[in-house]
């Protein structure tokens, strides 16, 4: 005899008679969070807000997928980690072309309220940094940066975690492979990117792991150039040398052990 078709219900209605979009997406507390604070007022600085608090906003749903991802790769999972990178990549796409929309600030426009941001500086974004450690460039020294203290209790519980490696890392391994040093993991990546298939997935979870990857690289190296263009050669508000400081972060890898496979096939 066979068992009767599983019925899938519609849940139950849970929001309150009333409620509305606005108190879904609590509007009134995230349209009541833009202050610009230049004297007297420029035009400019309300898009200056805007432009970095959705990036705050893609943040914090890049650390959402990227640590679930994390997680089911630590427990062995290919396939789940690669849509959760998939949809990191399309985030990171868009984030890329949103600094676009920097490039139309004036930079005269912007000398007149830079005073206002004191010694305010992405070099502080927490949420930044936190998205660098996960994927895999954990540094200490960003602990140093001024936040609050709530805000260096969670860098610290990012530095002390696993990072996507060590996930991509357990999947290898759950998979068979020996991946105890860098020669002998060199040796399963080259093996993986000459295969003719690729049934576990593996080498298309190296790829999106690749992808998310070069896409921070992609940003890193796209936000050296708006700066430059605004501020030329003066140093950050955030007390670094500025673009050059920007320079020479753009070009890290999260995974080199990725890239350098290229190498050898
Ligand atoms: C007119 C636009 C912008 C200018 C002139 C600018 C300027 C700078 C400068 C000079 C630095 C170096 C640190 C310092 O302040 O000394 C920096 C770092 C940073 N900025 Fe921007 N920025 C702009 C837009 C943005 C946007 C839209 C974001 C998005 C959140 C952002 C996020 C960051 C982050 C995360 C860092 C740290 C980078 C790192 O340490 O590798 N910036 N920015």
């Amino acid at each position: 005899m066979t068992s009767p078709p599983e019925v899938r219900r519609r849940p139950e209605p849970q929001a309150p008679a009333g409620f509305t979009y606005g108190d879904y997406l609590c509007l009134p507390q995230l349209l009541d969070a833009q202050h610009p604070r230049a004297v007297p007022a420029v035009h400019d600085e309300l898009m200056f807000i805007v432009a970095h608090q959705s990036d705050e906003l893609w943040f914090r749903l890049l650390l959402h997928e990227l640590a679930a991802a994390r997680d089911a790769m630590l427990a062995g999972d290919a396939e789940r980690p690669w849509a959760l990178l998939t949809r990191c990549h399309t985030v990171e796409r868009l984030m890329l072309a949103q600094i676009d929309v920097l490039d139309t600030l004036p930079p005269a426009a912007f000398a007149q309220f830079r005073p206002a941001l004191g010694g305010a500086s992405g070099f502080q974004s927490v949420q930044f940094r936190e998205i660098e450690f996960l994927s895999g460039w954990p540094d200490g020294r960003y602990l140093a940066a001024r936040m609050s203290a709530p805000e260096r209790d969670r860098l610290q519980r990012r530095l002390d975690e696993p990072t996507l490696w060590d996930g991509f890392l357990a999947v290898l391994g759950a998979a068979g492979h020996d991946v105890s040093d860098p020669e002998r993991r060199a040796g399963v990546l080259v093996d993986l990117a000459r295969a003719g298939s690729d049934p576990q997935g593996l080498w298309r979870l190296a790829e999106a792991l690749l992808d998310h990857d070069q896409s921070w690289s992609l940003w890193r190296g796209r936000h050296a150039l708006l700066v430059e263009r605004q501020i030329g050669v003066q140093p950050g508000t955030g007390g670094s040398a500025g673009a050059s400081y920007l320079r020479s972060r753009r070009d890290r890898h999260f995974y080199p052990e990725l890239w350098e496979v290229r190498s050898r096939l």
